[in-house]
């Protein structure tokens, strides 16, 4: 397997830097994805945030917006900040992006989704990405997709994440918007096999090695995103036996981890410091008795150290 084929799914109120450090200590190799931005956010916020740490590369920036001329503004201000990619969040189906007319809905504006990209490479010469759906509602037809990877890959795209599944617009929530509907690899596989000449990574409900042994070379990647944040320590079976990482304990995991964001915990809670090490311990007996300890220190403000205490069952 080719370890670089790994992919992070983008993820909000998940993705960000510190889950990203313990993601990369894991790691080396997989491809890292910050959560979702959208280009006002981008604009307004302290640009400090978005830094790239160099440990992080390979990272793609994911931006949210449906005006050309804010996506443009964003490229040109992604250039100081060092990311590797651009991708574009076309599958996201929460009633907020939709009445904002960005995410899942511009599946239906291939046209506005092709000048989004010319307005991003007139700016800056890094690649452009879209993350997308296999369609809209129950419809499974996938000409919706088709015709918005004729328009984009015209436009200069030539990586496409398909989630594969539809997405509901009609109010259902995100996280239902997740499971339902199922999922339709074999779509996915049709258009992966139509195009050649273009990227594609699988995406939705890639849990297990079975899974990932199926279809890793089959696509050009895999993206994972809820089976790598429950339990992180997976990415160690994925990478199994490649020259990525040493087998890692779960303790010398933590002391990376918190080794690797003490520059960085300064002015910070210990729930955003702490909040994604939950899955530490996912599936084996020190589970429960781990989170009580994390839960405590979290909410106690307790000195971090007192997790380097902790002993596995
Ligand atoms: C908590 C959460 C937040 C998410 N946020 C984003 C996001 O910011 N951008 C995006 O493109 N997808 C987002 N997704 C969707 C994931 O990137 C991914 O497409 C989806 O979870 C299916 O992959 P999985 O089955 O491997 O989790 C989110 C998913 C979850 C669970």
């Amino acid at each position: 397997m080719n370890i670089s084929q790994i992919h992070l799914a983008p993820m909000v109120g998940r993705t960000d830097f510190f889950f990203r450090a313990l993601i990369r200590i894991l790691s080396k190799e997989i491809n890292l994805y910050t959560e979702m931005i959208t280009c006002d956010t981008f604009i307004h916020t302290d640009r400090k945030d978005y830094k790239v740490h160099p440990e992080e590369h390979f990272i793609a920036i994911q931006l949210a917006g449906s005006k050309p001329e804010m996506f443009s503004k964003c490229a040109s201000m992604v250039k100081d900040n060092h990311y590797d990619e651009i991708n574009i969040n076309v599958g996201c189906p929460s009633s907020k992006v939709v009445k904002g007319e960005f995410g899942a809905c511009l599946m239906k504006s291939p046209d506005l989704l092709a000048e989004i990209i010319q307005s991003i490479k007139s700016q800056v010469d890094l690649p452009v990405s879209i993350k997308t759906r296999l369609g809209l509602d129950y419809d499974e037809d996938l000409s919706l997709l088709i015709e918005l990877i004729d328009k984009t890959s015209e436009a200069g795209c030539r990586k496409f994440i398909i989630h594969a599944r539809n997405a509901i617009l009609g109010g259902m929530s995100p996280k239902k918007n997740r499971s339902i509907p199922s999922i339709r690899y074999h779509d996915a596989l049709q258009i992966k096999n139509k195009y050649p000449h273009l990227q594609f990574i699988l995406n939705g409900e890639i849990n297990d090695l079975e899974t990932i042994g199926m279809y890793v070379e089959t696509f050009d990647g895999l993206m994972i995103g809820r089976k790598i944040y429950d339990d992180p320590m997976f990415l160690q079976n994925i990478y199994r036996g490649s020259n990525d990482m040493p087998k890692l304990s779960r303790t010398e995991v933590l002391d990376m981890y918190l080794q690797t964001i003490s520059p960085h915990m300064k002015g910070k809670s210990n729930y955003i410091l702490l909040r994604h090490l939950f899955g530490l311990h996912y599936n084996t007996p020190s589970s429960k008795k781990w989170k009580k300890l994390l839960h405590e220190v979290i909410q106690e403000e307790q000195s971090i150290n007192r997790l380097l205490e902790f002993k596995e069952n």
